[in-house]
């Protein structure tokens, strides 16, 4: 393992899972509350999907896009009539839908002046120098400036900042419903209507991005329908493809007009076997009760946890999220209770320094659910113990 470039802090080794369980090189399973970041939302070893990509990998797995391919028609297709009238732009990450919609947004934009970019304080839309451009963490951002001009950041949640940053020249407002790697803080319904109100009065774009918060997490399809609105773009990634590497870019029909052919563009956008992958995902996400029973799960969770916080004080500062994206901001870093987790068989992940982020997968069970719950009380318990 060591010829792989050591950007990402990390020794375990998966070999196979199975539902929300994974499991190592050693054998030892682990009850996933990370779900791959928030791709595996059908869990490990989905049939479904499994079937769909052997189905579609014996027929065709690459065209590139001087074809049209089936699959990536009909996703096109599915995606439209699940969100809103739209042209659909498929690639393969989250990273890649950002970077796509920014460009989008800046030549529609470019025949009225239009190229400035307002993101949020503890943003995050991806690694890329444009993506990066709007993602806040000066940890991300800094070794890599000078990085695209013309961003402003406002504070989250605060719509008088917001009002104060959009301009004439502003081409686009980029904002995640439920920011996930800063901290799992959802944006309340009254900010993103007001922010959908302003981009509409002032001619900017309102790039909606639920790459982690989309397709079924948050106890609805799109979490930007908590709010009622409609975005002008729409990114999609990480559970799209069923764990293949897919994004989508959605942009309003009456925008499309201002993408021409040449202007943008990728060799596996939209590739068959995730294509077909995704429409499976689709299936179940969308089948009757899926997602009414993701937010019946994420009440249970949520409930757990706020019974944890009320018993352990000193260590957790407060709990917040939607649905099934939980996070536990606690009062000392998440290090050592990931540890504590993993010890006892259970995987999760961290935002920022001091909050556990929670994304399991979506088919996760009530007693699954129970059983991390029980670990973390012991967890916190310990470590109580321990620093008394
Ligand atoms: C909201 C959001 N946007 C964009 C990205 C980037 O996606 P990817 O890692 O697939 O490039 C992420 C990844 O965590 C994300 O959470």
């Amino acid at each position: 393992m060591s010829a792989l470039l050591p950007v990402y802090e990390r020794d375990l080794v998966l070999v196979s899972g199975r539902g929300a369980r994974v499991f190592d090189s050693s054998g030892r399973g682990y009850l996933d509350f990370a779900a791959g970041i928030g791709v595996n939302g059908l869990g490990y070893g989905d049939r479904a999907v499994v079937a769909a990509i052997r189905r579609q990998a014996s027929r065709l797995i690459h065209a590139s896009n001087l074809y049209h391919t089936e699959p990536a028609a009909a996703l096109a297709e599915r995606l439209v009539s699940l969100a809103f009238p739209a042209k659909v732009f498929l690639c393969n990450s989250g990273t890649e839908a950002g970077e796509s919609a920014i460009k989008f947004a800046r030549k529609i934009g470019r025949p009225r002046g239009r190229s400035e970019l307002v993101a949020f304080e503890r943003s995050f839309h991806g690694r890329t120098l444009g993506t990066l451009s709007i993602t806040w963490s000066a940890k991300y951002r800094e070794p890599f400036e000078p990085l695209i001009p013309g961003v402003r950041f406002c504070p989250w949640d605060d719509l008088a900042a917001a009002a104060a940053a959009i301009g004439p020249a502003t081409a686009a407002v980029a904002v995640e419903p439920v920011q996930g790697e800063g901290g799992v803080r959802p944006a309340s319904p009254e900010f993103l209507r007001g922010l959908a109100s302003l981009c509409r009065e002032r001619g900017a774009l309102l790039v909606v991005d639920e790459v982690q918060c989309g397709l079924g997490r948050t106890g609805r399809l799109f979490a930007y329908q908590h709010a009622g609105i409609t975005p002008d773009i729409l990114t999609l990634a990480k559970p799209l493809g069923g764990g293949l590497p897919l994004g989508a870019v959605l942009l309003r029909d009456e925008l499309a007009g201002g993408i021409a052919v040449g202007d943008h563009g990728s060799t596996f956008g939209g590739n068959p076997v995730a294509a077909a992958a995704a429409l499976a995902v689709l299936e179940r996400v969308t089948a009757e009760g899926f997602i009414e029973e993701v937010a019946g799960k994420g009440a249970f969770l949520l409930k757990g946890l706020l019974r944890i916080a009320k018993k352990h004080p000193g260590a957790v500062a407060q709990v917040r999220g939607l649905g099934l994206m939980l996070g536990v901001e606690l009062k000392g870093p998440a290090g050592p209770v990931l540890k504590g987790l993993r010890e006892r068989g259970v995987l999760a992940t961290k935002a920022g320094d001091n909050v556990l982020r929670l994304l399991p997968p979506l088919v996760i069970k009530r007693s699954e659910i129970r059983a991390f719950l029980e670990s973390l009380d012991a967890v916190l318990q310990e470590q109580t113990s321990a620093a008394a």
